[in-house]
């Protein structure tokens, strides 16, 4: 009976420690579950909070080109990979080409091979491990610049219309390993965002492209209704445009300032025909009514609250106010001249001397030069007139391009508005 009962108490304890490790073991493996579910959680409130400073720095950028930067930065830390691309279409060539690359070398690749090539032509994402594993790969790339890919992740950046307009691509963990499908939905997402950027600057550029086009054929109509008149504008605004750009203004201003420059002489519809287009020197009174030119133009442009108008009435008011206070309509000097007007009235004395005129041949390079560097600090801004000395390696081949010289017979193109 003792026996029994001892061997009955054994038995127990025996159970008692089989169910103590059981529930140790049970123990054990909850806290490995709540320790892994504590890390993801970690590890997404990382990637939340690093989506939401970038979401709000990418709120006050407007510039496609800093947006873009902004997210295959974005993408390299929240995906911690070593490299981030956005290619974008070259539907002409049937290329994709690295719009962004961070740490890389621009490329340019067939649209229809390669792993991008892959995810453009089927719309979809894929996630590669090891990419030397798999047949569509190009090593090419990697022999050039020396970098090793391993695992890649890329997804189709698709606009509303479902239409794929470029890729985002990371390349290798920094940490090693593969990618997740965590990873797959962040990544579809910055794609879907970086579509939205893309598209909304393809639209923005046909809209200035559009209104371009109109501003100078109107401008043009107006003013001697002649072809050659409307190349002239054309031109005057690129020069515009590139002086302006070098002189450090903001890329928003300088495509105002793109746009406003050809409505300069806007005005000349309120000059008498007999005055406007006769043949010989115009005669003292003839003067004083041509002169009224810029304040018409104010009148037809201003009290708007456009910023392209605003502008363009203030060009088309000074645009023959003079440095040294001897211009007109109201002989305003050196910086009371509006920045915008300086500008473009040297890039319009500098198209009407290079260009051919039915009234007159066009000046060599050389005299035009002299003539622009003689009135430094007279006719024009001395700072102006630097800068567009620094633009001439870009303004000269527009002007051989597009400019009817006197020296050469070929027709000029018409240019791409
Ligand atoms: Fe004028
Ligand atoms: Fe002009």
């Amino acid at each position: 009976m003792k026996k029994k009962t001892r061997s009955l108490t054994k038995a127990k304890s025996k159970e008692k420690s089989i169910l103590g490790s059981k529930s140790r073991g049970h123990e054990n493996s909850q806290i490995k579950f709540l320790t892994r579910k504590v890390e993801s959680l970690k590890e997404w409130q990382r990637r939340l909070s690093i989506l939401l400073k970038f979401t709000k720095e990418a709120s006050t950028t407007t510039n496609l080109d800093s947006l873009l930067v902004l997210m295959v930065e974005e993408a390299k830390t929240v995906l911690m990979a070593e490299r981030a691309t956005v290619f974008l279409v070259d539907k002409q060539k049937k290329e994709l080409w690295s719009k962004v690359a961070l740490g890389a070398q621009p490329i340019r690749v067939p649209s229809d091979r390669g792993i991008v090539g892959a995810v453009y032509t089927t719309g979809k994402l894929l996630n590669i491990a090891d990419v030397y594993q798999d047949p569509r790969f190009n090593p090419e790339v990697d022999k050039k610049t020396g970098f090793r890919t391993k695992a890649v992740l890329a997804a189709p950046m698709r606009n509303k219309k479902n239409q794929v307009l470029g890729i985002f691509q990371v390349l290798n963990r920094t940490h090693g390993g593969e990618f997740d499908q965590q990873d797959e939905e962040i990544l579809t997402l910055l794609a879907d965002q970086a579509a939205g950027h893309v598209e909304n600057s393809y639209l923005y550029q046909e809209i200035r492209k559009t209104a371009q086009e109109t501003v100078i054929r109107l401008a043009g109509a107006v003013e001697y209704k002649d072809y050659d008149t409307r190349h002239h504008l054309w031109r005057m605004s690129q020069y515009s445009a590139i002086i302006a750009k070098e002189m450090g203004f903001s890329p928003e201003w300088v495509e105002t300032l793109r746009l406003a420059a050809p409505m300069h002489d806007i005005g000349k519809i309120g000059v008498p025909d007999a005055i406007l287009n006769k043949p010989g020197k115009l005669t003292a009174e003839e003067w004083v009514e041509m002169k009224k030119h810029p304040e018409y133009g104010f009148e037809i442009l201003s009290g708007s609250n456009n910023e392209l108008m605003e502008m363009s009435a203030t060009v088309a008011l000074c645009h023959h106010e003079r440095w040294d206070g001897t211009g007109y309509p109201r002989g305003l000097a050196a910086e009371d001249i509006p920045i915008e007007a300086r500008i473009a009235s040297l890039a319009d004395v500098f198209d009407a001397l290079t260009s051919k005129r039915i009234y007159k041949p066009s000046f060599s390079v050389e005299e035009t030069l002299k003539l622009i560097q003689d009135e430094s600090g007279k006719q024009f801004d001395p700072k102006v007139v630097d800068s567009f000395f620094r633009c001439l390696p870009q303004i000269i081949p527009l002007m051989e391009t597009y400019a009817p010289r006197s020296d050469q017979q070929k027709a000029v193109p018409t240019p791409a508005f």
